[in-house]
């Protein structure tokens, strides 16, 4: 089967000389390769992931903002031992405690191909790139992370049969979108390397899907804000330090204006979405890639809704202009109708959970700090 396989994609890829027809899509489904691996490792795809089993997971930059997270719900799931979190970065110990680690560089595409190849990995959520205002501050490594690492991604994912989740972005949206809602499907012209390389990563993850068969899962994230995680270097990342300023200080100096909404989500609404997805059956996917939406708030919302449990709070402004330029041109807010038409979306938390949530668990720390 597989040999046949093999000789009926490989002829869908240069197809039949003279007769113009169009490639064996279907025959070509039916396994798993990319341009990196036509010919020398066609044979090679023995191993699939079965619906009944546990996938084995692999999450690259696993060690930012939402990665920890995620392993751990995917391993309250799927058991600790098929869930390997992966970074370039050294692990806390608690982190490397918690269940398997492993070093991955995305941009080393040999480390990458025995990782998946030794731990037979089936799912691939990538999660390493370089964020909006980090990757404005060095174009040169967002270029490469963001898009040569992806492109080792895509291969690697294509030529073992993987399902792949690489999430995207409000920064995929440019000055050109609708801002008031986004919809799944516009104009996107971002003005960032980060936005340009998700809509990259879009087109591409789609493309491989259409083109190899490639089980690509994408959803477009908002502003993710989390208690036990810092945020590694978004315009949204204010939404996230005004929690920790406020139980520190009683302080906070915002450096986005303070009418400048944007669409946000907190971290257990996006990880769950981020399984539910994955788990998603894959007719039940109309597209490849969602927005995904819970709550749109400004800087002045969501200092006043802080204020009501704590009215000490004093908030200022000092406008980062690049920061402000980036959230000017990205939407305001998110139309999810297709996630939750699609395959269930919905968010549990609004504003008033989200800071309740947020206080509960700063206080909670600050009470244990003190009791140590
Ligand atoms: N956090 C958000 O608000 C948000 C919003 C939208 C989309 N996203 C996307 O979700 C994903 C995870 O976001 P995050 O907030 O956890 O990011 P983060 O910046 O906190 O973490 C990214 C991780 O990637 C790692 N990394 C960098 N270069 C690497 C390399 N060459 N090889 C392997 N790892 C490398 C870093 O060490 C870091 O731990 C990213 O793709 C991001 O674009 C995040």
């Amino acid at each position: 089967f597989i040999f046949l396989a093999f000789l009926l994609a490989k002829q869908a890829l240069m197809g039949t000389p003279g007769c113009g027809c169009q490639p064996l899509t279907v025959a070509v489904r039916s396994i798993s390769f990319s341009p990196r691996q036509v010919t020398s490792d066609a044979s090679f795809h023995s191993v699939s992931f079965s619906e009944t089993d546990h996938p084995k997971v692999l999450i690259t930059g696993g060690l930012g903002q939402l990665g920890v997270g995620l392993a751990k719900l995917l391993r309250m799931r799927y058991g600790k031992n098929n869930v390997i979190l992966s970074d370039i970065r050294k692990p806390p110990n608690s982190v490397f405690h918690s269940g398997p680690f492993i070093y991955s560089d995305i941009l080393d595409y040999k480390n990458l191909r025995e990782i998946v190849v030794n731990n037979r990995i089936t799912w691939l959520v990538h999660y390493s790139a370089l964020l909006s205002a980090v990757g404005e501050a060095n174009v040169a490594l967002a270029r490469s992370v963001n898009i040569t690492g992806l492109h080792n991604i895509l291969d690697i994912a294509a030529e073992h049969g993987l399902r792949l989740f690489v999430p995207s972005t409000i920064g995929a949206f440019g000055p050109t979108s609708p801002r008031n809602p986004t919809p799944d499907l516009c104009v996107q012209r971002p003005r960032t390397i980060y936005g340009v390389s998700k809509v990259h990563a879009e087109l591409m993850g789609e493309y491989y899907h259409h083109r190899y068969g490639l089980d690509f899962r994408c959803l477009r994230y908002p502003g993710i804000i989390s208690a036990d995680s810092t945020p590694g270097g978004g315009t949204t990342d204010y939404a996230v330090q005004i929690f920790h300023d406020a139980i520190k200080t009683g302080k906070f100096e915002c450096n986005l204006k303070p009418d400048t909404r944007l669409p946000m989500m907190y971290i257990d609404d996006c990880l769950r979405a981020t399984l539910e997805v994955m788990e998603a059956p894959a007719d039940t996917l109309s597209m490849r890639t969602y927005n995904i939406n819970a709550m749109s708030f400004t800087p002045e919302e969501l200092t006043q809704e802080l204020q009501k449990q704590m009215p000490e709070l004093e908030v200022s402004y000092e406008i980062d202009p690049v920061r402000q330029g980036i959230a000017d041109s990205w939407p305001m807010n998110f139309d999810d109708s297709n996630a939750r038409k699609d395959w269930g979306w919905k968010h549990d938390y609004d504003l008033p959970e989200l800071v309740q949530t947020m206080l509960n668990y700063f206080r909670e720390e600050t009470r244990m700090a003190r009791v140590n």
